[in-house]
């Protein structure tokens, strides 16, 4: 399968699929909600969902979305020309979105291809919200992962803010992936941004559940206070 077919399958059995509670997507999306600013966002692995974070973006004047591979560009082309509006996305609108469907899809953008796990993430310019959702759960070890947070936060405007949400891999995934993220632990991520005054912790909550590949899934928002 090509990287197109991939990442719009994996849609399809995600967030295309109508919504289910107990997964931790309401609490995503009340997150994005609540701590997100006005201005611009950077979306980090951004695949082809980013139109369902931007629904619970308010004022967002231009995107910068960003994926390893140039077959995401399709999808997201895709996704903006459908105005998609089913599924999860039908879920997000009605429950948190306080903009219409053409102002969602009519956001500028431009798309970047970047491996962010082999690069330095670093943009030219500096944003008021950046967001990974599913991006450094695939972080091999905890000291990959704090380099890359760090690198992230660089790219914060001051009081802009990253919202972050990992799924965490059980033993039966993390062996097929080979990456055991076990260690994104509420205590490991406090203890790497005590180190910095520059950032402040403002929400992290871990929803639990139990299905064929999570344990659940990691949700932070770090605000650069200073
Ligand atoms: C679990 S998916 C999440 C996609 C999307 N953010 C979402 O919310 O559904 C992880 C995404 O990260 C991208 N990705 C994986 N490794 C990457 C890398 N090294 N650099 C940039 N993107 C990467 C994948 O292509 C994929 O789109």
């Amino acid at each position: 399968m090509n990287i197109y077919d991939i990442q719009k399958k994996y849609l399809e059995q995600s967030y295309f699929l109508d919504y289910r509670d107990g997964y931790g997507l309401s609490e995503i999306l009340e997150v994005l909600t609540k701590y997100s600013v006005r201005g611009d966002w950077l979306d980090l692995g951004c695949g082809g969902n980013s139109y369902l974070w931007r629904m619970c973006l308010n004022h967002i004047d231009n995107m910068t979305l960003v994926d390893k591979y140039s077959a995401t560009s399709i999808l997201i082309n895709e996704m903006k020309n459908k105005q998609f509006k089913k599924g999860c996305y039908k879920y997000a609108f009605e429950n948190f979105c306080c903009s219409n469907i053409e102002e969602i899809y009519s956001t500028p953008y431009e798309y970047v291809c970047k491996d962010l796990l082999k690069e330095e993430i670093l943009f030219e310019k500096k944003y008021n919200n950046v967001s990974q959702i599913g991006l450094l759960g695939l972080c091999e070890n905890p000291h990959i992962f704090k380099i890359k947070i760090f690198e992230i936060l660089k790219n914060l405007k001051k009081k802009g803010v990253s919202i972050n949400a990992n799924w965490l891999f059980n033993s039966r995934y993390s062996e097929i992936l080979n990456i055991d993220n076990s260690y994104i632990t509420e205590l490991y991520i406090k203890n790497i941004l005590s180190e910095h005054e520059n950032y402040q912790l403002e929400y992290i909550n871990k929803i639990k559940f139990n299905d064929e590949k999570y344990t659940g899934v990691m949700i932070y928002v770090i605000r650069r206070v200073k």
